[in-house]
Order: structure tokens, then C-alpha cells, then sequence
């Protein structure tokens, strides 16, 4: 039996005039560019409601058949976070000491990072961002996610230009292996963590970041 579709009008469409489309571009990118990624945090909590506002703007990215197949475990308890930095760092450390390639090392190098993840105890709110690899039905069969990784990596955008846009800063954290983090969260093994977001005010203002640049236009677009 196939279902019947129904469609609704596209809600609050509007088009700008063309001049106004450029100084939108011009604005949105301006305040993206201030966007970087931070590795000392202020322990200051984040206002009640910011973050689940965040995580509903994530929650509205596309999605491969709109089957949505992410999940935010959004950890504060500072027991928990413990626990995570602990399990972090001795992977991070066996990577950084025994399995790193020289070629991956030389290009984190710039960046200064090693195994010790201070920022995990630091750090208000540590969001576990997991790809559900398929679903499960009330009747316990599963279905199949189409594009979940590419979905939740979209999701994962827009919810650290959501926290950018509240002036949050944040660092996409992913030690590897991360698989510690279903038996800290107590996640099920259909889902797959796909990042550490860690998530709060920066220790200053002016915090210390890697000086690196971005590429051109140039560099990353062909117009054809
Ligand atoms: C998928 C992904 C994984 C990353 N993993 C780590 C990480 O484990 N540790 C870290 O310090 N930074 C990590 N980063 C942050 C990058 O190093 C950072 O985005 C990059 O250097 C560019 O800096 P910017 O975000 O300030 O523009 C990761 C970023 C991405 C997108």
C-alpha cells in the first residue's frame, strides 16, 4: 500500500532584493569567519534554554528520506565528564605515543595539541553527537538510514553555527577510537559516535588560538 503524500505551502519564504542578498552574504560570512575553534573554556555554565534552542536548530539540517539519524547526548555532570576525559586521554595518548602515522602528527603539529584533554573536565557541557547506523521499529525491526553520516555531519554545522551565533565558542573533539562513549552514555550499539562536541564560553576573550588561515575562493570553488 503506498502511502498518500501530503504537501503543505513552503512557510515564510522570502526573496531579498538582489543588493540585499549581497550584504546578507557579505554579513552571515563576516560572522562566520569569527568562528574558531577553541581549546581553553571558562567553567561559567551556559544560560538555561540557549543550548536545547541550538540543538533544535541542528535538528532542523536535511536529512537522507528526512529519517533523521542523529541523537546529542548532552553530558554536564561533572562525574560523567570525568569519566570521559579519562577514557579520552588514554586513547589519545596510545594515538599520539604509538598509532599516529608521522604524516598525521606533522599535520597536527601546527596546532599544538597532544594527549592531555583538560577541556573535557573544564568545559560546561560536552555534547556526544551520535550517527544512528539504522532504526528500529516499535516491533523491534530495523530500517535502514540512508546518508546518516553525511546527515549528522550536516546537523553538526548548523549546530556549531547555532552556538557561534550565541556566542558560544566550541571544539570539535574526536579521539579515536570514541566507541568508550556508548558504555559511559549508555547508548545502544545502533548508534555510532561521530564527534565530541565540547561547548561553553572561552577562558578570555582573547584566548590563545592557532594562527592558520583559510583557503581562497579560488582554492575551494570552480565555477564552470
Ligand atoms: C571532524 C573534525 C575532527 C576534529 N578533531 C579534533 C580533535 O580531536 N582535537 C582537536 O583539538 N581539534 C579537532 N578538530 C578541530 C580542527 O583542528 C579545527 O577545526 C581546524 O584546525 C580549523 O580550525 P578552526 O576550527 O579554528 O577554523 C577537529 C575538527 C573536525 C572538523
Amino acid at each position: 500500500m503506498t502511502e498518500t503524500v501530503r504537501f503543505t505551502p513552503l512557510k515564510g519564504y522570502r526573496e531579498y532584493p538582489a543588493d540585499e542578498m549581497g550584504e546578507r552574504a557579505r554579513e552571515f560570512h563576516e560572522q562566520m569567519q569569527l568562528r574558531r575553534t577553541v581549546r581553553d573554556f571558562s567553567e561559567r555554565a551556559i544560560p538555561e534554554g540557549v543550548l536545547e534552542r541550538c540543538l533544535l536548530t541542528a535538528g532542523t539540517a536535511p536529512s537522507g528520506a528526512n529519517l533523521q539519524p542523529w541523537h546529542f547526548v548532552v553530558v554536564r555532570d561533572a562525574g560523567i565528564k570525568s569519566q570521559i576525559r579519562r577514557a579520552a586521554e588514554e586513547e589519545e595518548r596510545v594515538f599520539y605515543q604509538e598509532r599516529a602515522p608521522k604524516e598525521w602528527l606533522d599535520a597536527l603539529a601546527p596546532l599544538g595539541t597532544d594527549w592531555r584533554k583538560p577541556f573535557l573536565e573544564e568545559a560546561p557541557v560536552l555534547i556526544a553527537v551520535m550517527v544512528q547506523r539504522y532504526g528500529v521499529r516499535p516491533d523491534g525491526v530495523r530500517f535502514k538510514h540512508y546518508y546518516s553520516t553525511e546527515s549528522v555531519g550536516l546537523a553538526t554545522g548548523l549546530l556549531i553555527a547555532a552556538l557561534h551565533n550565541v556566542g558560544l565558542v566550541s571544539l570539535t573533539h574526536t579521539p579515536s577510537p570514541m566507541r568508550f562513549l556508548n558504555r559511559i552514555l549508555d547508548r545502544p550499539s545502533s548508534e555510532r559516535p561521530l564527534l565530541l562536541l565540547v561547548v561553553g564560553y572561552p577562558k578570555r576573550p582573547d584566548v590563545p588560538v592557532p594562527d592558520i588561515g583559510k583557503k581562497t575562493l579560488e582554492q575551494i570553488a570552480t565555477f564552470i
